[in-house]
């Protein structure tokens, strides 16, 4: 089972400037929380409870006033700082003392996932032993995304970062399962033309091994990437059209924690204390009466 989880939190945020310039794009609010809860939500989901978020240097502190250490959730939270965003697998080598003997899963900051069946699929994908898996989901438009090609057995047969030709509408979702030989092959990537080293390369070598696994979130499953300005807004958008028109909220974290038993009501009540007088807190008020 994988028992451990990365949420990678850092990032230019060159796409959603000005606004990033003085704060991190994942503490910049998705309708009524900030992005963060939404990435740590999916982990929760996934039943994991050791999850460590890497940020960018100097802005841990503002991490902190948001979410000191998970105790309040029922889960430990460490943070680890990223000196300069030097590509995705880096994540694996800055947390390489977290992950220690363990597989992890990687999830980015800014990726917004929803859809009825999630936690179980989540679920399903901490059972992998070895190898990796990939969450893929259909685009509308492929060039924009790392995409994956798969054969009839649903198997990856290609994965092509921002292909100019049409390989494959099924893009690479930011949501990721790997063995620990993860961080041994991490360290072996070369940086790109860009400057980074990429998350492609590193599964292309799970899959030149035969070793990458595939999942899809399906169409009646949400994928959505909040990296611009566009893109954040209308995933706001949609967030606020399901809460508004059902009274539940998405990326309720102490919600997700009440009803997986990891807390008790005294810790909503203390979470009701710690937001104030707010309609987060007038929710989670209904979640314990
Ligand atoms: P990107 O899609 O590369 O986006 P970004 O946040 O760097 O913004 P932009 O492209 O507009 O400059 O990153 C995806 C997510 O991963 C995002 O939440 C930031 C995070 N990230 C890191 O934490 N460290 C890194 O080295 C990289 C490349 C990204």
């Amino acid at each position: 089972m994988i028992k451990k989880g990365i949420i990678l939190a850092g990032g230019h945020g060159t796409r959603m400037s000005p606004l990033t310039k003085a704060v991190n794009k994942q503490l910049l609010p998705i309708y009524d929380k900030p992005l963060i809860y939404y990435p740590l939500s999916v982990l929760m989901l996934a039943g994991i409870k050791n999850i460590l978020i890497i940020v960018n240097k100097g802005q841990l502190e503002q991490f902190k006033k948001l979410i000191p250490s998970g105790k309040n959730l029922g889960i430990k939270i460490d943070f680890e700082e990223q000196l300069y965003p030097g590509g995705l697998p880096e994540a694996f080598i800055i947390g390489e003392k977290f992950i220690k003997k363990d597989n992890v899963a990687l999830i980015l900051g800014d990726n917004f996932f929803y859809g009825q069946s999630l936690g179980i699929k989540l679920k399903e994908s901490t059972k992998l032993k070895s190898g990796a898996k990939v969450f893929l989901h259909k685009v509308s438009k492929p060039e924009l995304y790392g995409v994956a090609k798969i054969n009839k057995n649903k198997k990856i047969i290609k994965i092509v970062e921002k292909p100019k030709k049409f390989i494959s509408d099924y893009a690479i979702t930011g949501l990721y399962f790997f063995d620990n030989k993860v961080i041994k092959l991490a360290k072996t990537l070369k940086p790109s033309k860009r400057g980074e080293i990429e998350i492609i390369d590193l599964l292309n070598k799970y899959k030149n091994e035969k070793k990458l696994k595939a999942d899809f979130i399906g169409r009646g499953g949400v994928w959505l990437d909040t990296g611009s300005i566009k893109d954040f807004y209308n995933t706001s958008t949609f967030v606020s059209t399901i809460e508004n028109r059902q009274g539940m909220k998405i990326a309720c974290l102490e919600e997700i924690a009440f009803y997986s038993k990891w807390i008790k009501g005294e810790e909503i009540q203390n979470a009701i204390k710690f937001y104030g007088k707010c309609d987060y807190s007038d929710y989670l008020k209904k979640i314990i009466n």
